[in-house]
């Protein structure tokens, strides 16, 4: 059962955009930033709504998660034969609860992805990708998730790929080392795809970037209307 799916239902575009050109800039406000673009100026635009941050949890924290995740994991099969799923080569699942030392690095990651009043969803997803797993183009579901993702990459380094809905020749690619998080907001959330490259594609700036099996812990934030206002 695809649960997660069900909860966020996304919208998956083939996004096959046409590369024109290749531009390396590191985003020049975030020190840690891995973003390689089509252009500087889109790097520079974005800079404030894609985040990455290396090292965000230590090999420790990381052993800790694989600890806590990979016994329910394992019960589970890859799956790989849906052919119009989003993500293809996959298991996941979703937690409420965690064992301290996880629930003390997803803290950290609430505190630095999330405004202080954002109220999250509630489980936290975790999707375990197989060596030859990818996850297609697709935008989270408008509905059921808000403004922010952030998600933490244990296990191996990865690209993520933006690219602009209506207008495919923009886009960004992202450098996710093993152990870092990162966040997308906004415009990079909503009007960009997202996407996770096969281990044929991943390269960053002409850099073979290899893949490993890949576990991404991902927190979202709810959509406004989706809020409990509390009552006057
Ligand atoms: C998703 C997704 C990215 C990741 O599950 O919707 O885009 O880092 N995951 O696994
Ligand atoms: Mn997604």
């Amino acid at each position: 059962m695809k649960l997660l799916l069900s909860v966020l239902s996304r919208t998956h575009r083939s996004a096959v955009g046409s590369k024109h050109f290749r531009s390396l800039s590191l985003s020049p406000l975030r020190g840690h930033a891995l973003v390689v673009g089509s252009s500087p100026e889109l790097v520079q635009r974005l800079g404030a709504q894609v985040e990455v941050r290396t090292s965000f949890i230590t090999e420790e924290e990381e052993g800790v998660f694989l600890q806590e995740l990979d016994p329910g994991l394992k019960k589970k099969r890859y799956e790989f034969d849906h052919w119009d799923d989003a993500i293809h080569g996959y298991r996941e699942t979703e937690r409420a609860r965690w064992g301290s030392a996880c629930e003390e690095v997803l803290n950290r990651v609430r505190f630095a992805a999330f405004p202080q009043d954002s109220q999250l969803l509630g489980p936290v997803h975790v999707l375990d990708l197989d060596k030859t797993g990818f996850i297609k183009p697709h935008i989270d579901s408008v509905k059921f998730c808000g403004t922010t993702i952030a998600g933490l990459s244990l296990l191996s380094d990865s690209i993520m790929r933006l690219v602009k809905e209506d207008a495919p020749g923009e886009w960004l690619d992202l450098l996710l080392p093993r152990r870092s998080l990162y966040i997308l907001r906004d415009e990079a959330r909503f009007n960009f795809t997202h996407e996770i490259l096969k281990e044929e594609d991943s390269e960053f700036n002409g850099l073979k970037v290899p893949r490993q099996r890949r576990i991404s812990v991902i927190c979202r934030n709810l959509p406004d209307s989706e809020r409990t206002e509390p009552e006057l």
